[in-house]
């Protein structure tokens, strides 16, 4: 009878969750019980506590960036064999090489699958974000932000695929991917590793980023289990600065920043890492209701939650909510953290084993977190394949590889201004190339590239090329003259600069910003450094023609140069190959695609997203933008026509909406047709509109197709006062392209 319940419990938990989260996790649940029934407190907890291996090197936080980590075996064997941690992660100071990351996982299993009682793998995590960003001469691909402007799922999904292969290359199965808040924010400092803006583009791309990393099986060789991140409403903190409060009502929440955590559960990702941060006044790792509740329960989540960097113990030492370090474990866990990164010391584990003593956290609620880590890792298949497969190596950093992260380089670019069509250059032209960004590796990659702070140029593969690089090997090195000019926020010498424009064609100027991640990003003014608008302000009185080139991780206010320059191309941060990818682009080799996955802001204040509410766009209150959401040019012309709808009377009808594209100029291009749903009458306020479908497609000079895009009460549907998910009937208007139709649903 006592074990009934659970099984019962247990089967329509499994019978509530996706097909997806199944199809990794079914077939194991028997062991897994048979395997806690044998484990003692010390070693359920160990499995929940996580630690940095800073603190199992010999070099600890000594480590200098370059040289290599060494592991200290007799603090391994303290924590694996003494305090049983399951769990390690990072990288100390610098990325490490195949062979040396090969050693370290091989020696943390070899003492846990050989010394320890119940020979239970450790489980490696890694933010490998644009690729596997901790392993040296991995292909890095452009960063979120930007590949959402390709608007194509197949390259999210590749590219995941890929970074997922070279991170089980190295030997770790876990990555801290994908970001799925939403960038609504840009002076926070973590934008660009987010999928932009929109809700419904960062649950379609966030749930193919999940499909890639974690591939068809999870225990096939190549997948690595996902960590969906930071879960919720990090991204956009009141006043812009990372790991501060977020004031976000229900509705808000339910509407905007759940769906792409939801997708995401659905695609079966099986881990989730807790923002670091507060929301509506209660740190996350606090929060029951959005653990427990939310995640859990109503979304079924089956893996396992893990903190961030030391959040536990931030519960006491930084929010106040816990009196002592003992009090910040027991709110976390008793909320539904299933596993801790503490992560310089053991601390959760010693603490968290006396509240069971005590009587304070119950053991089922241990049973619940150590059955969700290891249902994770049995998904993983480590009690089979522990070790790293060596067989992989010889499909790390390929030149297919770098060739797909090109691809998306070049489809993530979006050509902002183009005046007189200025744009492709003739090849045979003197350039002129200024600016801060153009001569190093590290502009193109930003943060989580190599190091933390993507900043140690030595650590970038020496065949990749710079900005200036590419440039010459595509004009010839003869007719591209570089004069830095400007440090990103300090004048070097303008002068010289002016004075070689005289000699040549085009000017083109490389600005942005340095890189960063996290915190050291933060910033306080949202426009671009004044040394580096200065540049071109002097520039533009030199009469010729100005392109404008952003390296960028967040879209900084460029207003005052915006009309003293022919061209603008945005390059985000568009990885290793992104060099050359805007040099296919300004050479015409590939016609620009890219759409903003944001709204780029004209002012340091006063941003508005698309989807803003009707009462943003009034009389008094001016809607304008730098760029939209959604902007993007292209070197040839689109035409839509024939929009048409299905014949849907209800509102829980399906509606099929079709329409024709056409390329009308002179050269082959990419296009993402996207379809907008504008709710005109609500018993909430509505967006002005949404993005509900989009879909890329290339077409000849000439030639049309038709996209078509199937609608489901879903699209439609929001949360009204009660904050229940509702679809209300009315009057709707369906926008593709410059189309319009308005529809009356029943
Ligand atoms: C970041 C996380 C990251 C973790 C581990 C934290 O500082 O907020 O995104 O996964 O460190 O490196």
């Amino acid at each position: 009878m006592k074990l009934i319940a659970p099984i019962i419990l247990l089967l329509l938990a499994l019978f509530s969750i996706s097909s997806a989260q199944l199809k990794s996790i079914e077939g194991n649940e028997t062991k897994i019980e048979e395997l806690i029934s044998k484990m003692t407190l010390e070693e359920k907890v160990g499995q929940m506590t996580q630690v940095a291996l800073q603190v199992i090197t010999k070099e600890g936080k000594e480590r200098v960036q370059i040289e290599p980590v060494h592991l200290d075996l007799e603090k391994v064997r303290e924590l694996i064999l003494k305090y049983k941690i399951g769990s390690f992660l990072n990288t100390g100071q610098a990325a490490n090489s195949l062979e040396k990351w090969h050693e370290i996982i091989t020696q943390l299993q070899d003492i846990t699958l050989k010394e320890s009682r119940l020979k239970i793998p450790i489980i490696y995590g890694i933010d490998a974000i644009h690729g596997a960003t901790y392993t040296l001469g991995s292909t890095l691909f452009p960063q979120s932000f930007a590949i959402a402007a390709s608007r194509n799922r197949e390259l999210v999904r590749k590219s995941a695929e890929i970074t997922a292969l070279e991170t089980r290359a190295s030997g770790i199965p876990w990555n801290f991917n994908p970001v799925l808040g939403l960038g609504r924010e840009p002076y926070w400092p973590r934008f660009w590793e987010t999928f932009g803006e929109d809700s419904y583009l960062a649950s379609e791309l966030g749930y193919e980023y999940a499909k890639g990393m974690q591939g068809e099986d999870l225990s096939n060789p190549t997948s690595v289990v996902a960590c969906l991140k930071h879960y919720i409403g990090y991204s956009v903190p009141n006043n812009g600065l990372d790991r501060t409060p977020s004031w976000i009502p229900d509705r808000a929440l339910r509407d905007l920043f759940l769906p792409p955590f939801a997708k995401a559960v659905e695609a079966g990702a099986l881990t989730v890492m807790v923002n670091s941060a507060e929301l509506n006044g209660i740190p996350v790792h606090s929060s029951y209701y959005l653990m427990t509740k939310i995640l859990k329960e109503e979304l079924g989540f089956q893996g396992f939650i893990v903190s961030d960097w030391l959040d536990v113990k931030r519960l006491h030492s930084r929010d106040g909510i816990a009196e002592t370090p003992k009090e910040a474990v027991k709110l976390a866990v008793l909320a539904g953290l299933d596993m801790s990164m503490v992560p310089l010391d053991v601390s959760f584990a010693v603490l968290l084993i006396e509240l069971v003593e005590e009587g304070v956290v119950p053991i089922l609620r241990i049973d619940d977190a150590v059955r969700r880590i290891l249902r994770v890792k049995f998904a993983l298949n480590l009690f089979e394949k522990p070790y790293p497969d060596r067989s992989l190596v010889s499909q790390f950093a390929t030149k297919e590889s770098a060739e797909v992260s090109r691809i998306a380089a070049q489809e993530s670019i979006t050509l902002l201004k183009n005046e007189n069509s200025i744009l492709p250059l003739k090849i045979v032209s003197k350039i002129l190339l200024t600016g801060p960004t153009a001569n190093k590796l590290m502009y193109l990659n930003g943060g989580w590239s190599y190091v933390w702070q993507g900043n140690n140029e030595e650590l970038y593969p020496n065949e990749k090329h710079t900005f200036y690089e590419a440039l010459q090997s595509g004009f010839g090195k003869e007719n591209v003259n570089y004069i830095e000019g400007v440090k990103t926020s300090e004048v070097i010498d303008i002068e010289s600069v002016v004075e070689a424009a005289k000699d040549v064609d085009y000017i083109i100027a490389s600005l942005g910003e340095e890189p960063y991640c996290e915190t050291p990003g933060n910033i306080f003014d949202l426009t671009l450094d004044e040394a580096q608008l200065k540049l071109v302000e002097e520039l533009s009185k030199t009469g010729k023609p100005i392109i404008l080139v952003l390296f960028e991780g967040r879209p900084r206010v460029i207003n005052k140069i915006v009309d003293k320059v022919d061209a603008i191309v945005m390059g985000y941060l568009p990885g290793s190959e992104g060099a050359d990818a805007m040099v296919d682009i300004l050479l015409g080799k590939v016609n620009p695609s890219g759409k903003l996955p944001f709204t780029y802001p004209r002012f340091p204040g006063g941003n508005t997203t698309y989807d803003h509410k009707p009462i943003e766009e009034s009389e008094d209150v001016h809607y304008t933008p730098q760029w939209p959401f959604g902007f993007g040019l292209s070197y040839t012309t689109f035409e839509y026509s024939n929009l048409t709808l299905s014949d849907a009377k209800s509102i829980n009808d399906k509606l099929t909406v079709s329409v024709t594209v056409k390329n009308a100029g002179k050269v082959t291009g990419k296009e993402s047709v996207e379809l907008y749903i504008t709710d005109l009458f609500g018993t909430v306020s509505r967006p002005s509109k949404l993005l509900k479908g989009f879909d890329k497609i290339e077409l000849i000079p000439g030639e049309s197709k038709q996209v078509e895009f199937l609608i489901t009460p879903e699209h439609f549907s929001f949360h009204n006062r009660k904050n229940q998910k509702v679809v209300e009937p009315g009057d709707f208007i369906i926008t593709i392209g410059n189309l319009k139709k308005k529809i009356n649903l029943k």
